[in-house]
């Protein structure tokens, strides 16, 4: 049951699990637990200039056995940085802390009045070469369809919270309907999940942890959870995902949980969010 890849619209093809880097730390400890994460498989590292971990990253990078072209890296910029010129600044700060000469993916963090300036900045510079990808976070249908108003290349993917007590599903069917790939992030409800009976029944089922059946969830939806952690034999758990298939029916009913519930705020200066 190995799938360890999926593919963007444009056919770069995009790591099935990702690492989350939001509150790693940016000290000698984060470098090692970077590298450990490339050590155990992860290729798919997402960070943002607002975690203050790109400069970890980097340097997790440079010093792993990992070849850089081997590793799907992503980042975000923070919303003081919309705007065109604001927005390729960004770009080159994060390149530059990261050590870094081109991005995987380049993703706007939070939705802004000046969504249509700053995406054309990511499409020059995916016209450019200098990211393989762009794409969004945290946009709601609204958000996309506004854009598709101005934009000459639509996001390859949307990166919005997604876990079992908030499923997404709307979200889901219009990407799949607009070739977006879906990104989760906190996947496992930063480990609210772990009380909850259903999954504390399908773990025994499945002779797996919940954080293992809540990834695998992800996955079989088509959807790419960045789960955080900085625990190592946390970080290797998650990564175990890909020898065990949930059933149907027990897909639904994690699916049950749902209750649109939000496991985090939005940042108090994200002000444009009527959608
Ligand atoms: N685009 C956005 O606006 C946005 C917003 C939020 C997050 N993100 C991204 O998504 C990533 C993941 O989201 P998140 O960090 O909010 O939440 P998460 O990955 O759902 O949960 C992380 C929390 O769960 C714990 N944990 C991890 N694996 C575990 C396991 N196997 N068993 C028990 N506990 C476990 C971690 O603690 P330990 O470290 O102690 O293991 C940490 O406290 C972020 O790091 C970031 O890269 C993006």
């Amino acid at each position: 049951m190995k799938k360890e890849f999926n593919l963007l619209a444009n056919g770069v093809k995009i790591p099935s699990i990702g690492f989350g880097t939001y509150k790693l730390g940016e000290n000698e400890k984060a470098v090692n637990t970077l590298k450990h994460a490339l050590e155990v498989g992860y290729r798919h590292i997402d960070t943002a200039a607002f975690y203050g971990t790109e400069e970890a990253v980097g340097m997790a990078i440079k010093e792993s056995n990992v070849k850089r072209e081997d590793i799907f890296l992503a980042t975000k910029l923070w919303n003081d940085c919309h705007g065109y010129e604001n927005a390729m600044n960004a770009f080159k700060e994060s390149t530059k802390k990261m050590g870094v000469d081109y991005l995987d993916l380049y993703l706007i963090h939070w939705p802004n009045e000046l969504n249509a300036d700053t995406w054309r900045a990511l499409e020059d510079l995916y016209t450019e070469g200098k990211v393989k990808a762009i794409g969004v976070c945290n946009f709601k249908i609204g958000h996309l369809e506004e854009l598709k108003k101005t934009a000459k290349i639509m996001p390859m993917t949307n990166q919005i919270e997604i876990h079992p007590g908030c499923t997404q599903k709307d979200m889901i069917e219009y990407c799949k309907e607009n070739n977006i790939q879906l990104v989760a992030w906190s996947p496992i409800m930063r480990g609210k999940i772990l009380t909850e009976p259903i999954m504390i029944e399908l773990s025994k089922k499945y002779n797996k942890t919940i954080p293992q059946i809540t990834l695998r969830w992800h996955i079989q939806n088509g959807i790419i959870p960045i789960p955080k952690s900085s625990n190592e034999g946390r970080i290797k758990e998650n990564f175990n995902v890909f020898d065990f298939e949930i059933s149907k029916e027990d897909m639904l009913k994690i699916d049950s949980l749902n209750k649109n519930e939000n496991v985090s705020g939005v940042p108090e200066n994200t002000n444009y969010l009527k959608y």
